[in-house]
């Protein structure tokens, strides 16, 4: 990103990571001859110093899950410590959606296999079991390969709204209702995201959109299981 900022004339950027990614970044810079307006830093956030504040923050911290690797705590202290009044944050604002969808994920596909007689031989006392069990860790969140908008029971909305020029924390409960039809099988809640980078350039992540190096996430609802253990799926 860093090399981004020198390629679009700033003319002095601090490109600050805690980790050792930033060793082979400085060679990379010099590589291509960026190094002149770079300065690197190693350094945690947290710890930094800077005898200036800057016009522009550009940041990437959006975990797999949108929160997951703390976005708000570290880009709130930057942007309160270095960031200059009147100065833009790159990313600025980022719109998290969640749409109810009938997502057959191919662990749950090959739960369902199971399920069936195969050869003849009846498999479903124990592998349905190990299968149901590892396919939802319990009913813990998981990547998804969602390629359209096909599967939503309804049309999606917008649940919660990180404006990073103001907020420091995420919220701590989000809650949103959806109508569903009377026969349709809920196999969890998708969500997705809309990064706004300035006001007229943005991305999402929505299924059916430009892939991106995030995915969708998809928080499965055991429906209809009498315990967590066994969830009940609908075969395909
Ligand atoms: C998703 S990557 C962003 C990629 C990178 N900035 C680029 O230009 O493509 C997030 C980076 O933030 C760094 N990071 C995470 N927490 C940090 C902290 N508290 N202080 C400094 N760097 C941090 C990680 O080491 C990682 O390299």
């Amino acid at each position: 990103m860093s090399f981004f900022a020198v390629q679009k004339g700033c003319k002095r950027v601090y490109a600050v990571d805690k980790a050792s990614i930033i060793d082979d970044a400085i060679k990379t810079a010099v590589l291509n001859g960026f190094e002149k307006h770079l300065k690197f830093i190693k350094s945690d956030i947290f710890k930094l110093n800077l005898r200036e504040k800057a016009d522009v923050i550009i940041h990437e911290h959006i975990g797999n899950f949108i929160w997951d690797e703390d976005m708000l705590a570290k880009v709130g202290f930057a942007r309160d410590r270095f960031l200059r009044p009147g100065g833009s944050l790159i990313p600025f604002k980022i719109d998290v959606y969640a749409v109810p969808v009938n997502y057959l994920s191919s662990i749950e596909s090959s739960a369902c296999f199971w399920r069936r007689k195969q050869y003849g031989i009846d498999f479903s006392n124990l592998a349905l079991k190990t299968l149901a069990r590892n396919a939802f860790w319990l009913n813990h969140p998981q990547q998804v390969n969602l390629k359209d908008s096909k599967t939503f029971l309804c049309a999606e909305k917008l649940i919660s709204t990180m404006d990073l020029m103001h907020d420091n924390a995420i919220p701590k409960k989000i809650e949103a209702s959806f109508a569903l039809k009377k026969n349709d099988v809920l196999s969890g809640v998708c969500l997705f995201f809309e990064v706004h980078l300035t006001p007229s350039i943005r991305f999402s992540t929505r299924p059916g959109k430009k892939l991106t190096s995030w995915g969708r996430f998809l928080f499965p609802v055991l429906q209809g299981a009498s315990s967590p253990e066994i969830p009940r799926f609908s075969l395909p």
